[in-house]
């Protein structure tokens, strides 16, 4: 076992390694934090990981509750519904805890506890995140269960406007939680098909982010080691769940893919946004499907980068196409579906979509125009033969 403890303070402040969740409790009162509400999904509320963990707050004198009452695609309601159960414990801050969903819960209800303004008024538009009033966003701690999204160190959350039939991005800067747990044990339970899913998120973020257009050295450094570490990595975790070296590297993989795409993320995204909105289809698995076909329609523009980065990860050889047969053969390997029609779309939805995509905030960040036709290219070639 080579996987060390480390405590690192970028993008904020992260504590890594197996077992550091028992640190929660002194996390919390470091951060002042008496009185915290622990935000989760309902099939996590159910483990006996999650009542440890509460057993070992109160032994520690916190008074912490447990809100879980979320959808896996949280909608308005989800919040309101957390914010009254902070108010009524008279919460202090939240420990967000699990998937995206409970992670992005978690901080719209900390964020939003102080906020005399509607939920929607603090939409990632324009500079609307500076209506709200920054001294009253309760402090949050976030510890991901997946590897995957990277909400952990992200800014904002995604939660559905029901009336609207929209996805909203609920944005502010002070959103970025306040400390980081990344404790690899708490994802060995994953099943393997989530392991490739979330970990092919994770990949579609570096991916995005590296060639996205835009000066942010810092930014392509980061992904391209997430993609090295991807490389290394995700197959062993796929194949033996409890491999914890292989769980670490994936969860700090997937906390640079979300740290690196403040540059910005491209096609895949502005794709994957819709279809899963249509289709219901996960996240993960769906930019896993759309990833050769947007690399492929990007090709003139990245061909030189990736080069870079296939000598950089140890593919072989070091080109485009090398590059390319290593995504086909994992997405193989991993067993997930080569196209769209098997994710269960169908081809009559291709112009919705893509009008759709091309509104998506992340088109803005592929390396080439995305616009509707462009994304009815890569939606035709998706629907054949991958
Ligand atoms: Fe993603």
């Amino acid at each position: 076992m080579t996987l060390p403890h480390a405590n690192w303070n970028y993008p904020t402040a992260i504590r890594f390694g197996a077992g550091r969740i028992a640190e929660l409790p002194q996390a919390c009162g470091e951060l002042g934090l008496e009185r915290p509400l622990l935000v989760t999904d309902p099939a996590l509320a159910g483990l006996p990981m999650v009542d440890e963990l509460l057993a070992r707050c109160s032994a520690a004198g916190l008074a912490i509750g447990v809100f879980s009452d979320i959808h896996p695609n949280p909608v308005g309601a989800d919040i309101e519904r957390g914010l009254a159960a902070f108010a009524a414990g008279k919460h202090d801050g939240a420990v967000a805890f699990g998937g995206g969903s409970a992670l992005d819960v978690g901080k719209v209800i900390a964020f939003m506890s102080g906020q005399r303004r509607p939920l929607w008024d603090f939409e990632d538009k324009d500079d609307w995140w500076t209506r709200a009033d920054e001294a009253e966003i309760a402090p949050v701690i976030a510890v991901p269960t997946t590897a995957g999204t990277g909400s952990e160190v992200g800014r904002a959350g995604v939660i559905l406007d029901e009336a609207a039939g929209v996805k909203k991005i609920i944005f502010h800067p002070r959103m970025l939680p306040r400390l980081v747990i990344l404790d690899p044990e708490l994802t060995v339970g994953l099943p393997p098909h989530v392991t490739a899913a979330t970990g092919m998120d994770a990949l579609s973020h570096c991916l995005e982010a590296y060639c996205a257009p835009g000066f942010h050295p810092l930014a392509d450094g980061i992904a391209a080691e997430s993609v090295r570490l991807i490389h290394d990595w995700l197959k062993r975790a796929y194949a033996d769940g409890a491999d914890l070296e292989a769980r670490g590297h994936m969860l700090v993989a997937a906390t640079m893919g979300a740290t690196a795409f403040q540059k910005g993320l491209g096609g895949m995204h502005a794709l994957s946004h819709p279809i899963g909105a249509l289709a219901g289809s996960h996240h993960g698995l769906t930019n896993a499907v759309l990833m050769p076909y947007v690399l492929r329609f990007n090709r003139a523009a990245i061909e030189g980068r990736l080069e870079r980065l296939a000598a950089y990860a140890g593919i072989e050889p070091a080109s485009f196409d090398g590059f390319l047969d290593w995504i086909l053969g994992l997405r193989r390997d991993l067993g997930i579906p080569a196209t769209l029609a098997e994710l269960g779309l169908e081809a009559a939805q291709i112009d919705h979509l893509a009008r759709m995509a091309q509104d998506d905030p992340s088109a803005g960040g592929n390396p080439l125009p995305f616009d509707a036709a462009a994304a009815r290219q890569v939606l035709e070639a998706a629907f054949g033969e991958g």
